[in-house]
């Protein structure tokens, strides 16, 4: 059993509400304004299930390089894979080669995969950045020009809605966003998401809404979704409060938190149900996680080294002795998974204030790592051009 309607909720006395109309992505109509953020090794057919059982929005497939995609290589199909009952199967790509992202995109389509296709250029990991990809790529604006036209022409072929996710630029000093922004509103995305951070920040420091807001101001002819920094219901109202977006894109938020889709449906309907589960409720979803997971692998062994990383998110703030904790974070089996949270207290309430707030990834800012002289022009050189044919790695990453 996971956490339920029923499962006893907590009321704050002036509920956060908001009115907001269904978010509109070309032909499809999400009606609660919320998007689960894709995140490489996390929103797999198994966490996307977990959380959109809570509640209504868009759930992201964890990104797929573009290149390994068109190789159809095993992991790739799999990352890809919906559930059935997954109503908007949605994909994001990565890609650093127009003709690669086209063909990616033609795949999904003439193969009927995929309902929503987002691209990254979002990524700052180094390895992604140093080849020019991921938050590197839109300084050069043709290629970025290229890259979104490929797609936007492919996906319009079968009216399949496309849009993009970015950050802020590369660092204070060379931002993009405004300008990405409108290079893909013109190549005809069906909405733009921007993560309010630099790639240098990585994901240090606080997420710029007023960035957010500056974006929703230069596009008022299509929709703009924020990121960054929602930690709860309360915090994605006041994000649309306060930059005006047309939805909310959540990220590290939900780690060990699927229900928090339930808290932001609950918040963009006005009404002030909020979950709040006990450890043992907590226990069973993460239980049911790792169920999932292990048909999402169909390998055991994988599915639960795969869960232990979501061991310290699930319950922080809960009272989990600290061998308790070191055994779920090394568990083997089902089996004794089951048999470890067992010796929770069943009966312990949710804890408040310490299971909510920051969690997951956080680091320190590092100066971006990109291509020698990526700097110095925003249009490819023949060098960087023959780099990046070359550059489509099978990465992963966010
Ligand atoms: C573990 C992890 C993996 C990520 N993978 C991706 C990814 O595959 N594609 C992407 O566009 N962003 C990725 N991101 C970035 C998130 O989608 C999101 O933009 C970022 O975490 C900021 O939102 P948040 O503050 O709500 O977490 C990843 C983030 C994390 C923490």
């Amino acid at each position: 059993m996971t956490v339920t309607a029923e499962t006893p909720i907590a009321t704050t006395e002036a509920p956060a509400r908001l009115e907001l109309p269904p978010l509109k992505l070309g032909k499809l109509t999400v009606d609660v304004p919320v998007v689960l953020a894709p995140m490489a090794g996390i929103t797999n057919k198994a966490f996307r299930r977990l959380c959109r059982e809570y509640g209504g929005g868009l759930y992201v497939a964890e990104m797929v390089t573009s290149r390994a995609l068109v190789e159809r290589n095993d992991m790739s199909m799999r990352i890809i894979s919906h559930d059935e009952d997954e109503a908007v199967r949605s994909v994001q790509l990565y890609g650093v080669d127009p003709h690669t992202v086209g063909a990616a995109v033609r795949l999904l389509v003439e193969e009927d995969r995929a309902d929503h296709i987002d691209l990254n250029f979002g990524c700052p990991v180094p390895k992604v950045t140093r080849r020019g990809g991921g938050s590197a790529l839109p300084w050069k604006t043709d290629l970025f020009t290229a890259i979104v036209n490929a797609a936007t022409r492919e996906a319009a072929r079968g009216d399949v809605p496309l849009t993009i996710k970015m950050r802020k630029g590369i660092d204070e000093d060379h931002l993009t966003f405004i300008e990405a922004g409108k290079i893909a509103r013109d190549a005809g995305v069906a909405a733009v998401a921007l993560h309010g951070r630099t790639a240098s920040q990585h994901y240090s420091g606080q997420a710029d809404w007023n960035a957010i807001a500056e974006l929703r101001e230069s596009l008022p002819d299509i929709p703009v979704l924020g990121n960054g920094d929602i930690w709860s219901a309360e915090d994605a109202v006041r994000m649309v409060e306060q930059t005006g977006v047309d939805g909310v894109v959540i990220g590290r938020g939900c780690q060990g938190r699927p229900w928090l889709f339930g808290d932001l449906q609950a918040a963009f309907e006005g009404t002030d149900r909020r979950f709040r589960p006990g450890l043992k409720e907590v226990a069973d979803s993460f239980h049911r996680h790792a169920e999932l997971l292990v048909d999402y692998f169909e390998d055991e062994g994988k599915a639960l080294r795969d869960i232990r990383k979501h061991v310290a998110w699930y319950f922080k703030g809960y009272t989990v002795g600290g061998e308790l904790r070191a055994a779920l974070a090394a568990v083997p089996t089902l089996e004794v998974l089951r048999e470890l949270l067992a010796q929770l207290d069943a009966d312990a309430p949710y804890p408040g204030a310490d299971a909510e707030g920051p969690r997951g990834r956080a680091g320190s800012p590092k100066r971006t790592a990109l291509p020698d002289g990526w700097l110095e022009s925003r249009e490819l050189s023949a060098a960087h051009k023959s780099m990046i044919s070359a550059a489509e790695l099978d990465v992963s990453g966010g």
